[in-house]
């Protein structure tokens, strides 16, 4: 069988960091081609991923007949453009998250990714540690009881001086709500269910109006720290907590992450920072920590080996596997574009609530 096609548009840190190492251990897929504007990058790439067809326009790779399927890991606000150009031209995508600046984007990513027949994902990285795939297991299988309650926290100790485009809402849409948070309210969603209305609010800590050398920049417009509660429509209740800005926090870029499902029986925990244990507790218990069986450790098939490489980076690679197996396997891809819109839904109307200083119903109608 002759292997899947990739192209990368956007050759930044997420494509170095998951994508590129994702391709690379999967031998039914090859990367093709590479777009990025910066000049100077695309050329470092082709040292560091190796030789490939490079341009800086992105129409070139949804118009070449030797791209299958393409990667979109660029800035926020050409996700929308780039997506529609891809899957108009029959190529299979996955985009980063958030989709688009706001649900009307992503559901449009959606339909035309639908209406086209094209594979598509969402790179919700979370869903695929093997602690979150293991405390999914323990919800569906019933080992927790009823799922009564979603917890998430994430803490991470970025600086206070520029983070280029990702401070600017009309390229990054909102700050940690579209960064960070945005990944809890996905996975809460698949963890528990629709999401039935929320109540948000958002702050900004810090101007970040200087570059790391001193000079001046245009101060940030985003939310540095972002929290939910919400109501799920099983009658389950949320809380979600995120900020970019927490001292003490930076745990060699890790951060801090807790997510937690409380339910009528028992109580289950996942960790970013300790991606193969899981910390359970049962009534009368005490929470303690457990180890992710061998099954959950990768998804099914991945040639990835479980216990090798950094645990809270290596499971990142399993996307490209479950993207790639889908394009095989001529099914729909887990998480696709209406997981990511309905997650963009639901933090638009966390802005939205925060604006109006009231709850919100969700209303996620992909059309
Ligand atoms: N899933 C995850 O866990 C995860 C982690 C980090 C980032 N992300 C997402 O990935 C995306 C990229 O983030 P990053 O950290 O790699 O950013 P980055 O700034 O490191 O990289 C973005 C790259 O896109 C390029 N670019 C800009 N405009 C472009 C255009 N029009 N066409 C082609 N390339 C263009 C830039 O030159 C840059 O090289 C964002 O949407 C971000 O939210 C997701």
């Amino acid at each position: 069988m002759s292997k899947v096609r990739i192209a990368i548009i956007g050759a930044g840190a997420v494509s170095d960091y998951h994508h590129v190492p994702g391709i690379r251990i999967d031998d039914r897929c090859e990367l093709v081609s590479v777009c990025d504007p910066n000049e100077a990058l695309l050329e470092q790439r082709q040292k560091d991923w190796g030789p490939t067809k490079k341009t800086t326009d992105y129409h070139d790779i949804a118009n070449d007949p030797d791209v299958d399927a393409v990667i979109i890991a660029t800035p926020n606000f050409v996700h929308h453009e780039q997506t529609l150009a891809c899957v108009n031209a029959g190529k299979h995508v996955m985009c980063e998250k958030p989709l688009g600046l706001n649900f009307s984007q992503a559901a449009e990513m959606y339909r035309a990714a639908r209406d086209n027949n094209v594979r598509h994902m969402t790179a919700f990285t979370y869903r695929f540690a093997p602690s979150m795939r293991y405390v999914r297991h323990l919800v569906q299988s019933g080992a927790l009881g009823v799922p009564r309650h979603f917890r998430s926290q994430r803490f991470l100790d970025w600086p206070e001086t520029s983070w280029g485009w990702r401070q600017y809402k009309d390229k990054a849409g909102a700050g940690d709500l579209f960064d960070m948070t945005i990944h809890r309210i996905d996975f809460a969603a698949d963890l528990m269910g629709p999401i039935k209305s929320i109540c948000g609010a958002v702050a900004q800590f810090a101007p970040r109006d200087k570059f790391d050398d001193g000079r001046s920049c245009p101060p940030s417009e985003v939310d540095d720290w972002s929290s939910l509660i919400g109501l799920f429509e099983s009658g389950a209740t949320g809380v979600w907590e995120g900020s970019t800005l927490m001292k003490g926090h930076h745990n060699n870029g890790f951060g801090y992450e807790w997510a937690e499902v409380n339910g009528s029986e028992g109580s289950a925990a996942y960790q970013l920072t300790d991606p193969n244990n899981v910390i359970i507790g049962k009534h009368g218990g005490t929470m303690e920590k457990v180890p992710v069986p061998d099954e959950f450790l990768v998804i099914e098939g991945s040639p990835r080996p479980p216990h090798e490489g950094v645990p809270s980076t290596v499971f990142r690679y399993d996307l490209v596997w479950e993207f790639v197996s889908a394009i095989v396997e001529g099914r729909d891809c887990v998480p696709g574009f209406h997981h990511g819109a309905i997650a963009q839904c639901v933090a638009d109307s966390c802005l939205a609530s925060f604006d109006k200083r009231s709850w919100v119903d969700i209303n996620a109608d992909l059309g």
